[in-house]
């Protein structure tokens, strides 16, 4: 594996590189299962992450590890069954609107326009503001995300990509501390993941918001990311060790694919995952594996052959 891992335990304590940012939000030895006795799933395991003020922080892990969970948690939907989950020193009890949540099925209100969406969430959160300044801060991130043309359209008429920009821009117009982006993008096909990738990257080269980009795509989290995190295989899922994403911003997808740092991380970043998952794949194997059935050890009393009688009984 390359030597592009570093771990916030290894991260040197002195030379030249500068100091990291302070924690915004923190989980230390965090777990977290679903369920009791024999259906209970131990999804998250000692889970230590800090995610740091103007970071963009990616995690990247196999379908069904754990992301989501660890995204409701920071979310402040769910809680963790033990440890400490903390933002600016304060525990997170429940969802607040500094942490700003985009899931992986847009949840935009089907009976809301473009506008509607998005100005309920401004309209709630910026009620001291006048209206016309409301107003203007919709339009704004309404254009942000390309969709001036649709204001007026529902979400059963927008395509999966449309409806992706304005759970984003929903969110990005709360003005959220800290954005969480669960799988964004996971269900739209290549080439509008592709173009909304771009805007992602432009949008938060604007803001530097903190960011936790939640995703199952290497090359998107090594093109978004100034850290990436793999999460292990679960059950009892932990965190892996970091990787730097040490690339010049502003980045360009294309410039990147000739990259050798770019396929340098991908490989690293990727063969640590499929290793991981495969130790997790031997170790259920051989937790499942059935001990040999022991035989009794019997020995015949005559080696005669049975009588005739017995041979021609029915079984
Ligand atoms: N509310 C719940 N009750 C019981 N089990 C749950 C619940 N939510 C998630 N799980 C289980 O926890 C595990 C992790 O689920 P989670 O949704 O966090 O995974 P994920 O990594 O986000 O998966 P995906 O990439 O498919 O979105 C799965 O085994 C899932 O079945
Ligand atoms: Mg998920």
């Amino acid at each position: 594996m390359m030597n592009v891992a570093v771990s916030d335990e290894a991260r040197p304590k002195t030379g030249v590189r500068a100091p990291a940012p302070p924690a915004l939000i923190s989980m230390k030895q965090v777990c977290k299962g679903y369920g009791s006795g024999e259906s209970r799933v131990e999804v998250l395991e000692n889970i230590n992450l800090n995610l740091r003020q103007g970071e963009f922080l990616a995690v990247v892990g196999f379908s069904g590890s754990g992301k989501s969970t660890l995204t409701k948690m920071l979310a402040g939907l769910e809680t963790p069954d033990s440890g400490t989950l903390e933002m600016e020193g304060q525990p997170i009890i429940g969802p607040s609107q500094e942490r700003g949540i985009v899931f992986q099925n847009y949840s935009l209100l089907p009976w809301l326009t473009v506008r509607g969406n998005i100005s309920l969430s401004v309209d709630r959160v910026f009620q001291h503001w006048s209206k016309a300044d409301r107003r203007a801060h919709v339009e704004k991130f309404i254009e942000m995300v390309g969709l001036t043309h649709a204001v007026h359209r529902r979400p059963h008429e927008l395509s999966g990509g449309m409806r992706q920009r304005v759970s984003l821009a929903r969110t990005l117009a709360m003005k959220p501390k800290v954005l969480l982006l669960d799988e964004p993008l996971s269900a739209l096909d290549a080439l509008t993941r592709s173009v909304l990738q771009e805007e992602i990257l432009k949008i938060w080269e604007e803001e530097r918001q903190t960011c936790l980009l939640i995703t199952n795509d290497v090359d998107e989290a090594i093109l978004l990311a100034d850290r990436i995190v793999p999460l292990n295989a679960g059950p009892n899922a932990s965190l892996g060790p970091a990787f730097a994403v040490q690339l010049d911003r502003p980045r360009n997808k294309t410039a990147l694919n000739d990259s050798p740092q770019f396929k340098g991380l991908r490989n690293a970043v990727t063969n640590y995952l499929v290793a991981v998952r495969q130790k997790s794949r031997d170790e259920q194997q051989m937790a499942s594996e059935q001990p040999p059935i022991q035989l009794p050890d019997l020995k015949p009393r005559s080696m005669r052959l049975p009588s005739k009688a017995i041979l021609n009984a029915p079984i």
